[in-house]
């Protein structure tokens, strides 16, 4: 059984469909990439998971249990939570109080203070800026506090959208290499990019393309198949390839 399972899953806005029946899973300790091009239904894909899009049709199910139907708050209380496209930090609270509102799901004082320092490890920058207005950090550590928001409910599963997104490329790869950290220390992960720098830390590799998956198989295999060429650079260019 993994740890994630998406079976069918359709949804949408009003009446447009966007998802059209999608079907993967995401094995525990793995970190799988979605890749596609701008509309593909990359965010429309994990918001759903998230609860904030209400489902149409198909299942979620997480250790086995469905969880499609749950609301937002029931979703991170299952143990899965999203760092959102576009961050989304709260501007006019410090970064202190950002990661605080993050933990909102659990009780223990001194356990969530372990967690805040646990993601001033991952982002030693935050730790500098603790006390600072969220709306006044730069772009990267908007995209830290946004992570280290997520990380605050503890999530067996964490889901990050467009991490790099804005990013220089050197501050992408230091995003990268914390999340891969994150990874190691035992969180399953699912990220949203269009930066194919993210592959080299990805076990699995997924494309959608106009909310149906045609890619979906190991990071590596990717990087062979000349999917992503064809994804990214239209058909002629694999062709060539
Ligand atoms: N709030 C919304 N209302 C109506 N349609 C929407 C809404 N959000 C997204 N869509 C539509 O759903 C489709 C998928 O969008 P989605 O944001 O999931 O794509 P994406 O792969 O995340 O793209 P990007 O790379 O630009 O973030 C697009 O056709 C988009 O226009
Ligand atoms: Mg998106």
């Amino acid at each position: 059984m993994s740890m994630l399972e998406v079976d069918g899953l359709r949804t949408g806005y009003g009446s447009l469909p966007v998802l059209q029946g999608i079907s993967f899973s995401v094995e525990e300790g793995q970190t799988a990439v979605i890749f596609g091009l701008n509309g593909a239904g990359k965010t429309t894909t994990v918001n759903c998971l998230a609860g904030l899009l209400p489902v149409w049709g198909g299942e979620i199910r997480f250790d086995g249990k469905k969880v499609s139907g749950k609301d937002a708050q029931g979703i991170v209380k299952a143990g899965i939570s999203l760092s959102p496209e576009g961050r989304r930090v709260w501007p006019g609270l410090s970064v202190m109080k950002n990661l605080e509102l993050g933990a909102w799901s659990r009780k223990d004082r001194n356990k969530i203070d372990e967690t805040v320092q646990m993601v001033f490890g991952y982002f030693p920058r935050l730790d500098e800026r603790k006390s600072q207005l969220a709306g006044t950090l730069s772009g990267g550590e908007q995209q830290m506090l946004a992570i280290g928001r997520a990380i605050m409910s503890k999530p067996r599963l964490l889901m990050i959208d467009e991490a790099s997104l804005g990013l220089s490329p050197k501050l992408a790869q230091t995003v990268f290499q914390v999340v891969s950290q994150i990874n190691d220390d035992g969180t399953t992960v699912v990220i949203v990019e269009q930066n194919v720098g993210v592959l080299p830390y990805a076990d699995q590799a997924l494309i959608m393309e106009k909310g149906t998956i045609t890619f979906d198989g190991r990071g590596e295999e990717l990087e062979k198949s000349g999917e992503l060429r064809r994804t990214y650079l239209g058909d002629a260019a694999a062709a060539e390839h």
